[in-house]
C-alpha cells in the first residue's frame, strides 16, 4: 500500500479512476485542493484550498469488492468513530453515508466502482471538513467543520494518519466478518424522521423508520413499508 499526497488535483477518485492499474491494493491518495471535486448524485463538493481532509481509498482486493453494499456505511462509521473519539458530541450517520454532527454535515463519502466485464476496482472518496472556518455559497445542508466545533485548528496530517490507519482496520473487520450493525444502528441520524424524499422524480412525505441490518432503509410511503436500497434518493428534512 502506498500514500501519496498531491498539491493540487480535478479530483482524487479521478485520479485514481486513471492510474489504478498501477496501482496497489488499500493505495491512499489526498490532496490540498481539487478543481472539480464531486460529490454524490453529481453535485459539486467545494473546499477551501489546504483547510480539509479530501482523500480516496483505491480497494482491488475481489474479497473486499464482494462488500461493495456495506463499504460506504463502515467507511462513515470510522469517521463517526474518530469524532467521538475527540470527545464531539451528537455525530451520526445519515444513510447512506453522510456524516451529521447534529444537524450539520461534517463529511460526505462518494463510493465509485470501474466496471469493465466485472468490478475492477472500488474507489472510496471521503471529504471531511476539519479546519475550515465559513461555508459559502448554496448547500443542500450547512457544512460545519472540526474547527467549528472545537474552536481550534487540528493538524491535518496527523488526522490524516488517523483515518488512515481506522479505515484499513475497519475494513478488514469487515473481511473477517465483524458485526458493525449495532453501532451503526445507535448512530442513525434519520430513525424516527420524518422527510420529504423524490422517489421517481415525485416529492412524497416519508416515514424514516431506519437502517435494517443488511443496511438498507426502511421506510413508509401512505403508510406502506418499504425498503430502500441505493442511495439515489434524497431527503430534505
Ligand atoms: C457527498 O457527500 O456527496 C460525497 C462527497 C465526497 C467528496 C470527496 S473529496 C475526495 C474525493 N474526491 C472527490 O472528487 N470526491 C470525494
Amino acid at each position: 500500500m502506498k500514500k501519496i499526497h498531491l498539491s493540487s488535483v480535478d479530483s482524487t477518485n479521478a485520479y485514481i479512476k486513471s492510474n489504478y492499474k498501477e496501482l496497489d491494493n488499500y493505495t491512499f491518495v489526498s490532496s490540498d485542493n481539487q478543481t472539480n471535486g464531486r460529490g454524490r448524485n453529481n453535485r459539486q463538493w467545494k473546499s477551501e484550498n489546504g483547510k480539509n481532509l479530501l482523500f480516496s481509498l483505491l480497494i482491488l482486493d475481489k474479497e473486499l469488492i464482494k462488500h461493495f453494499k456495506e463499504i460506504s456505511i463502515i467507511s462513515a462509521l470510522t469517521i463517526v468513530e474518530i469524532l467521538e473519539e475527540m470527545d464531539i458530541k451528537d455525530v451520526s450517520i445519515k444513510w447512506p453515508n453522510d456524516v451529521y454532527v447534529g444537524s450539520n454535515k461534517i463529511s460526505g463519502i462518494l463510493l465509485e466502482a470501474v466496471t469493465r466485464d466485472e468490478v475492477e476496482c472500488l474507489i472510496v472518496g471521503v471529504g471531511i471538513n476539519v479546519n475550515q472556518k465559513e461555508f459559502v455559497g448554496d448547500y443542500l445542508t450547512k457544512p460545519i467543520s472540526i474547527l467549528n466545533i472545537i474552536n481550534r485548528e487540528i493538524d491535518i496530517n496527523s488526522f490524516k494518519e488517523v483515518v488512515y490507519g481506522r479505515l484499513i482496520d475497519n475494513l478488514e473487520s469487515l473481511l473477517k466478518g465483524h458485526d458493525f450493525y449495532p453501532y451503526i444502528y445507535s448512530h442513525d441520524y434519520l430513525k424516527g424522521k420524518q422527510a420529504y424524499a423524490s422517489i421517481n422524480n415525485i416529492n412524497e412525505l416519508v416515514q424514516i423508520h431506519g437502517i435494517n441490518n443488511d443496511y438498507s432503509l426502511k421506510i413508509s410511503v401512505n403508510n406502506k413499508e418499504k425498503n430502500i436500497d441505493s442511495g439515489e434518493i434524497t431527503f430534505h428534512i
